[in-house]
């Protein structure tokens, strides 16, 4: 059975600031999810959320930009915002970047991965879901999935997965997209991944097939006054399993808690914490940054599910070092490399301080 996976997201509101969703939020979307579950829109979903953002994770038929399936996502956050306006929540409808809905959500504002596949007689998927951070943020983690026999030992010996895998890699300012066939091609394409601000794994395939086993949510930068926005809590989805990495080897990579961008004002670095779902709430500093996983067994585009991925006992280890690198970057304060360079900042002062100490400048 060919079935799509979306994943759409939006910050419509925080609670309180940007740390959390409050529950009429919640229950807006499941109401509207329900419907589209009735009127035969979409097979099945789950609610997600990580910190001020909302997921609706959909199966249906219908393939990937679909246009009803993203007006439905785009109605649904409309109607979320009106709630978050009725309850004074913070930056209700932040995300609706357009007045109206046209086509598909590009560029619009939320954010959205997808991917449409066969599905296997048992389906194993994880969603990961981050806050305060950027759609890069993925980058290592994948790599390390799918490329790195020191996460992965199926890599190695599972002779599926020996031939390895192909990575489609998005440049977010030039707007073209590279495959990469791994590990043949593994120390071309770090040159690009190592930089996540602007270089993101959208895809990842197998060598035999062009369906997809992973996705991210990436979206455009926006240059403006000299400096790319569009920083966004991405998304991603990861199949698991027989000729995949297994559920182990999937959420391996999160027992580090890599340094990324986004955190306080977007223009921070921070450790990516492991959290179980109720701990999804960014609060110190705007955070740090964070993830959960949802798993879920698909079965005839059924969501059996969720279970919590990262909550489990053996990430505690990995959410102490978070917290310890929290400690250390914090002491950085406004100072690289905690603060961002300046054209990668979300907020930045620099022009107007530049021109007010403009004739103070000397030739030195
Ligand atoms: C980061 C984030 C927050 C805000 C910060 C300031 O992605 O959402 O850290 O940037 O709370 O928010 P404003 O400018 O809305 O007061
Ligand atoms: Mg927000
Ligand atoms: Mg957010």
């Amino acid at each position: 059975m060919e079935i799509t996976l979306s994943i759409i997201k939006a910050d419509v509101g925080g609670y309180v600031g940007h740390s959390d969703v409050h529950p009429e939020l919640r229950r807006k979307a499941v109401e509207q999810l329900e419907k589209a579950k009735k009127n035969g829109l979409i097979i099945d979903f789950s609610q997600g959320e990580v910190g001020d953002d909302i997921a609706l994770i959909m199966t249906h038929q219908k393939g990937v930009e679909n246009e009803e399936i993203h007006k439905f996502a785009w109605d649904t956050f409309t109607a979320m915002t009106e709630v978050a306006k009725e309850f004074g929540q913070y930056g209700a409808g932040q995300d609706l970047l357009v007045d109206a809905f046209s086509g598909n959500l590009k560029g619009m504002g939320p954010g959205f991965a997808e991917m449409t596949f066969n599905e296997r007689p048992s389906e194993p998927v994880i969603i990961f879901l981050a806050d305060k951070t950027e759609p890069g943020a993925w980058n290592m983690p994948l790599f390390r999935m799918f490329a790195d026999p020191f996460n992965t030992i199926g890599l190695v010996i599972d002779p599926s997965m020996h031939d390895g895998f192909r990575f489609e890699v998005h440049d977010l300012i030039d707007e073209k997209k590279i495959i990469f066939n791994c590990p043949e091609e593994m120390y071309d394409m770090l040159v690009f991944i190592g930089s996540p601000s602007r270089f993101v794994i959208k895809h990842v395939f197998r060598k035999s097939s062009d369906e997809p086993v992973a996705v991210t949510s990436t979206q455009r930068l926006f240059l403006m006054a000299g400096r790319y926005i569009g920083k966004d809590d991405p998304v991603m989805a990861v199949r698991c399993q027989s000729g995949l990495p297994a559920v182990g080897e999937v959420v391996e990579p999160f027992a580090f808690p890599h340094a990324v961008a986004g955190w306080m004002r977007g223009s921070h670095h921070g450790p990516l914490m492991p959290v179980a779902l109720e701990d999804d709430t960014p609060t110190r500093f705007d955070g740090p940054p964070r993830v959960v996983g949802r798993g879920f067994q698909l079965k005839d585009g059924k969501l059996i599910g969720p279970r919590d991925m990262l909550g489990d006992k053996s990430f505690d280890n990995a959410r102490q070092l978070a917290l310890d690198a929290a400690d250390y970057l914090r002491r950085h304060g406004p100072f690289e490399p905690h603060r961002l360079p300046l054209d990668e900042m979300e907020y930045t002062t620099m022009p107007s301080v530049m021109k007010k100490l403009k004739d103070r400048f000397l030739p030195a």
